[in-house]
């Protein structure tokens, strides 16, 4: 067991309420904790009793024989002074007082007498001054955190005396002076020789780093002194530093020659020396194997070519040398490395032609060589899809691929529900990852040291998750799972990760969950792994306490009656609920007829109000009801959890569809007053077009053209009585493609589908493709918007993973559905089909070298035989658009595009209206089921195909 872990199991004994205690607290103690608390606001309200140590004890207190040893108020919420009164508690072994943002003013020096102490945690509060010299008589220290606070002044040299101490972290303060190292009459941390990790980056240390800071008898694992303003070279007894796993001297202003005996440190993974004025050639690394992530981008190196020790890194991730004056071609052995996963290499002179070779690393993510001199690339078939970005080099001088533009931005994630349904909660509650609502307790994670590659991946999250939650689940923290967002990587090129821990059994934690929970993260009991690197915690405060009380000192029986009587007051609590949502509903529907929207819109009184609904006429209920024949059982053409669907016919005989929603679903008059105005000003030919609405008499109707033969679903399952051959589904695949780009770049406001699927596209009398059904589209407000969160809606099998993930939903979701749809054009099968998704079926059976790509297996037999000119291209382009990552996606522009192209090779004329009619077509049936329902929704229930959400 190592010795957090002990000493986290010494602080859960003696804080546990089940430890009885005889003696009452010690009167000195007492009274020192009175005068602490007379200091603060925000103490538990469980602080206001009699005896600190008593049973229970009070929140964030833990006793040992009538003294108190432990004081944790991590994320409490406390605010005030830290008085010198912490002195008198000198049993004191544990004190965490981390993510009090309140907590301001001097350290008091006083704290030097707790000879006893252990941890020492005071992360992310506001603490300000120096940090005291009597730190150093400490001697039992073995954790001191003080990062992210405001302290100044110099790093005493006293630290040096604390033999025990494992963790020294002060990073993110403004401490100024040089790093202190021990002379004659005074220590320096060179005689830290049990310490494992030196955090001092974010400060404005100064000063060259001392040669006689290291010595072969220190133990240092971490030395992150990243973003100060060390100066000088590089000291080369670093190179006794044998265990070194992670070296940041990144960001300060180191100059001169890197040492050679740097290879000497065989252990490190993580070099970051870039952003310096280091001069000389660039340093040999050949020997340090175990590299996963190294950077030495912006220095002043000497002009070289490649250099050749790439070639014994096998563990490399990744390799960032921007602005280092390389020159001559870019080995294409290099990408060939396992596991790389991005390489960076901007802003030199690299030349030559670009080649990744045949096999290059399937983790590829990135090769950036913005802005060098690269005359060619040798794009391989199979790397079309591969993250290249050539831009500003002579190979993209008037050419636009996809390897000559810009870095897109990277995707986001979002813990995914673990095969459950999310819930709607309300007061701000949030739907845990095992779909529970609760108020999570909430806090940032800072991975210092990331051996991550960009943002990471999904997979990479999923395992920090488990590792999180069987450490906790270990620990028996009261914690039912944990969610992770937001990845961003801030400009000190650290990973910032929002966390969310969710309560066990109950809907909210109290104060001994989360102060035991911060504490978990802020002592480093819980370590990540590897690839994670240092972390801090940063832990917000938590808000949601019950009650006043302790609430943890009921006694079973106490929980059983109270369950029995809330059942009683729930039961009578839902009768209540009932009646009053009834007596609402009556409310509402009165408001509603006082209140409508609509009465300007009258468009006898051509009042001119409704400029917005140009080309969309206004019906009444009577007007519906004698063009649908009564709203007649034979011109009902189809029913959806929105209501029925009937044909009707205008007085001027054209066909119309009338969508008439059922008194369940009906919107408020503003929501389907905008739904209408939004749908008028959509016309294009390849998307159903609105002809009027009917807000009249308490029902809401959307009147549409009729399309008369049917969806794409009907005809490609044979239901519509005729068969699609190549060239016509290329024509379909077109048109339905320029009716989305005409949504998403064309209409004003842009309009993302949110459904497309083939069941939504339609075909009119010529077989040309309308997308149809609104229902669930979004219009995105401001054009500086490119998401819009909201909850996950759309039909199992052809939602976008990504969106599903993250809830934001861009237009690269509907390209993802899209894609979806374009595999059903060339297999005929729904995106599931007894269990099987048709993404995985196409990419696991696609072998590029063979004919038809080798799928024939899956390739509608009706087509099978026939000419399928461009086939393969259309799978790419289909391919393309299912891509994990919306930014890997192309634009609806982009597909319509591609889709020209293969026509054109094809020999179509992608211009030309198709000729024929269905009529052409020998129909087999007249009773397929119109198009116009609106399909029941299916949220993620946990059945959707893992494979498709990961690579
Ligand atoms: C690339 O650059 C090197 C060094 O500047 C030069 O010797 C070589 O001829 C260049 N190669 C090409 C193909 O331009």
């Amino acid at each position: 067991m190592g010795i957090r872990e002990f000493y986290f199991l010494v602080l859960i004994f003696t804080q546990s309420l089940l430890v009885y205690v005889e003696a009452q607290t010690n009167n000195l103690d007492v009274s020192a904790l009175k005068a602490l608390q007379d200091a603060w606001m925000g103490t538990p309200p469980s602080w206001d009793g009699l005896d600190p140590c008593g049973n229970p004890p009070w929140e964030g207190i833990g006793c040992t024989n009538s003294r108190i040893t432990s004081i944790t108020l991590a994320s409490m919420g406390i605010s005030g002074r830290l008085t010198g009164d912490i002195a008198s508690l000198t049993e004191l072994r544990t004190l965490d007082l981390s993510n009090n943002k309140g907590l301001s003013g001097n350290i008091p020096p006083s704290i030097g007498n707790l000879k006893k102490l252990s941890i020492l945690l005071m992360e992310g509060c506001s603490f300000s001054g120096e940090i005291p010299d009597t730190f150093g008589s400490l001697e039992q220290l073995v954790t001191l955190s003080l990062t992210s606070n405001d302290l100044t002044g110099p790093i005493p040299p006293s630290l040096g005396n604390l033999k025990m101490l494992h963790w020294l972290d002060v990073a993110e303060n403004r401490l100024t002076g040089t790093i202190p190292v021990s002379t004659a009459t005074s220590p320096g941390l060179d005689q830290l020789v049990n310490t494992k990790h030196f955090h001092f980056g974010g400060n404005q240390l100064s000063g060259t780093i001392p040669p006689t800071l290291f010595n072969s008898n220190m133990t240092l694992i971490h030395l992150l002194f990243e973003n100060n303003q060390l100066t000088g070279s590089i000291p080369s007894t670093i190179g006794l530093l044998r265990n070194l796993e992670v070296l940041r001297l990144d960001r300060n202003r180191l100059s001169g020659t890197v040492p050679p005996n740097i290879s000497n440190l065989l252990s490190v993974h993580e070099f970051y020396l870039s952003s310096n004025q280091l001069t000389g050639p660039i340093p040999n690394i050949e020997k340090l194997t175990s590299m996963i992530s190294l950077d030495l981008s912006n220095n002043s190196f000497d002009t070289t070519s490649f250099p050749s020790w790439y070639s014994s890194l096998s563990s490399l991730m990744t390799l960032a040398m921007e602005n280092t004056q390389l020159i001559g071609e870019v080995p294409a052995a290099l990408f060939s490395i396992p596991r790389l996963q991005s390489v960076v290499l901007r802003n030199n002179k690299l030349n030559g032609t670009l080649d990744l070779g045949s096999g290059p690393s399937s983790q590829l993510q990135l090769v950036d060589l913005q802005n060098n001199s690269i005359g060619g690339y040798t794009e391989r078939p199979d790397q079309r899809n591969l993250p290249i970005i050539l831009v500003e080099n002579p190979v993209c001088e008037g050419v636009d691929r996809s390897y000559c533009r810009p870095l897109q931005s990277n995707p986001s994630y979002s813990t995914p529900p673990n095969n459950c349904i999310p819930l709607t909660c309300s007061n701000d509650q949030v739907s845990s990852p095992n779909c529970q609502c609760a108020y999570p307790f909430t806090g940032n994670i800072t991975l210092r040291a990331p051996s991550i590659t960009g943002l990471g991946s999904s997979s990479l999250y999923s395992s920090l998750e488990s590792s999180i939650m069987s450490n906790f689940t270990s620990y028996g923290l009261p914690v039912d799972s944990v969610s992770i967002r937001n990845p961003i990587r801030n400009t000190d090129n650290y990973l910032i990760l929002q966390l969310g821990f969710f309560p066990l059994d109950t809907d909210r934690f109290n104060r001994t969950g989360v102060y035991m929970t911060a504490f978990a993260l802020n002592n480093q009991t819980y370590k990540p792994p590897d690839i994670f690197g240092p972390y801090i915690f940063s832990g917000e405060q938590y808000n949601h306490f019950q009650g006043a009380g302790s609430g943890s000192s009921k006694s079973n029986t106490g929980i059983i009656i109270g369950a029995a009587v809330g059942g009683f007051v729930l039961v009578v609590l839902a009768i209540l609920a009932g009646v009053y949502a009834f007596r609402q509903k009556k409310r509402a529907e009165k408001a509603d007829k006082q209140n409508n929207p609509f009465a300007l819109w009258n468009p006898d009184k051509s009042s001119g109000s409704i400029p917005q609904l140009k080309g969309t006429k206004p019906f009444t209920f009577e007007e519906m009801r004698k063009y649908s024949n009564n709203f007649s059982e034979v011109n009902d053409i189809g029913t959806g959890g929105y209501g029925k669907v009937y044909r009707g016919t205008l007085p001027d005989g054209k066909m119309i569809a009338i969508k008439r929603a059922m008194k369940g679903s009906m919107q408020g008059a503003i929501e389907f007053k905008s739904e209408i105005e939004l749908l008028s000003r959509v016309h294009h030919k390849n998307v159903v077009s609105l002809v009027g609405f009917c807000f009249d008499q308490s029902e809401q109707m959307l009147v549409y053209e009729y399309i008369p033969n049917g969806t794409l679903k009907d005809s490609l399952s044979g239901q519509s009585g005729f068969r699609l051959d190549w060239a016509r589904r290329l024509r379909i695949a077109l048109g339905s493609a320029r009716g989305l780009q005409y949504l998403h770049e064309l209409a004003d406001p842009p309009i993302i589908h949110r459904d497309i699927k083939s069941n939504n596209i339609l075909l009119d009398d010529r077989l040309n493709a309308k997308v149809a059904d609104f229902g669930l589209s979004k219009a995105i407000g401001n054009p500086d918007q490119t998401h819009i969160t909201t909850q996950v809606k759309g039909t199992m099998g052809y939602m976008d993973p990504e969106y599903y993930m993250t809830n934001q939903l861009t237009d690269k979701s509907d390209v993802y559905s899209f894609g979806v749809t374009l595999l059903e054009l060339v297999t005929a099968k729904q995106p599931i089909e007894k269990g099987k998704y048709i993404v995985r079926e196409v990419r696991e059976r696609m072998d590029k070298t063979k004919v038809l790509y080798n799928i024939q297996e899956v390739i509608d037999p009706f087509l099978l035989g026939t000419a399928l000119d461009g086939f393969e291209k259309f799978v790419d382009v289909a391919l393309r658009c299912v891509m994990e990552t919306g930014a890997d996606r192309p634009t609806m522009g982009q597909v319509v595009k591609e889709i020209e192209n293969i026509m054109q090779l094809a020999g179509l004329n992608p211009d030309v209206e198709s000729t024929a009619t269905s009529a052409n077509y020998e129909w087999t049936s007249q009773g397929f089921n119109h198009p116009y329902n609106d399909e029941s929704l299916f949220m993620y229930s946990g059945a959707f195909p893992r494979s498709s959400l990961e690579p």
